[in-house]
């Protein structure tokens, strides 16, 4: 979700105000997303990158993000929403904390959309603690090296049981995916689009879904293998 700071720039609004009308957008493309019938939705809110923004502007997104978790429980656990944060918890702010560990376990049990805030994320963060934790199980004799599958890797991930992105969509006109997913990304879909975050509502998120639905995705395999009545 990027472009905040240069929507309010646009308007001589201070970055604070960019922010708060983004959350606006992530909380509709939240319901949009769930309305649809999308199985999983992770929104990259605050990257491990972020923390060397100005004291200011950290804690100003904590503050909101705060707010959010608070004022958005009821939605979310009554639209069947399942919820979790992915990233380096440890370092989030004791109340931000709270209100995830709420949230999460309010929502355990729903069934419908999986919903994961990333926050204080890093993809390359995530691969390393991924295989540390791995490396510990074979050195406890609980996993032999040469049986670890990408499915075991995978699941020592953050995003351990949500499925690999279909599609990533980044706004704002950047084409990089800055640390974001980079394991899970092997297959996905890219959608860059010029508009910033603040911008980017419902009527934007379809538009993205559609273009993708149009994408073959071959997966290394021709067309013809494809087309084959057997294909996967
Ligand atoms: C939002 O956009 C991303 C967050 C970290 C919340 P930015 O704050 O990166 O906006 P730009 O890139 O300055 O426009
Ligand atoms: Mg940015």
């Amino acid at each position: 979700m990027d472009g905040n700071g240069r929507w309010a720039k646009k308007r001589g609004l201070p970055r604070a105000m960019g922010h708060r009308e983004g959350a606006k957008r992530a909380d509709e493309i939240i319901r949009c997303a769930s309305e649809i019938g999308l199985d999983s939705l992770v929104l990259y809110a605050f990257s491990t990158e972020n923390w060397r923004r100005p004291q200011e502007e950290i804690g100003f997104l904590m503050g909101l993000l705060k707010d959010y978790l608070i004022k958005k429980a009821r939605d979310i656990i009554s639209n069947n929403i399942r919820f979790m944060a992915i990233g380096e918890r440890h370092l989030l702010p004791a109340d931000v904390m709270a209100g995830i560990v709420d949230l999460e376990t309010s929502s355990v049990s729903n069934t419908g959309m999986n919903l994961a805030l990333a926050l204080s994320y890093g993809s390359r963060q995530e691969i390393v603690e991924a295989a540390r934790r791995i490396a510990s199980r074979c050195i406890s004799g609980g996993l032999k090296p040469e049986d670890i599958t990408e499915k075991i890797f995978s699941d020592h991930l953050y995003t351990s049981g949500l499925p690999d992105p279909d599609l990533i969509i980044r706004t704002s006109g950047e084409s990089r995916l800055s640390n974001f997913l980079l394991f899970q990304a092997a297959y996905s879909e890219l959608y860059i689009t010029e508009t910033l975050w603040p911008d980017f509502g419902p009527e934007q998120f379809l538009e993205a879904i559609s273009i993708y639905s149009t994408k073959k995705r071959r997966f290394g395999m021709t067309s013809e293998q494809l087309n084959h009545p057997c294909a996967p």
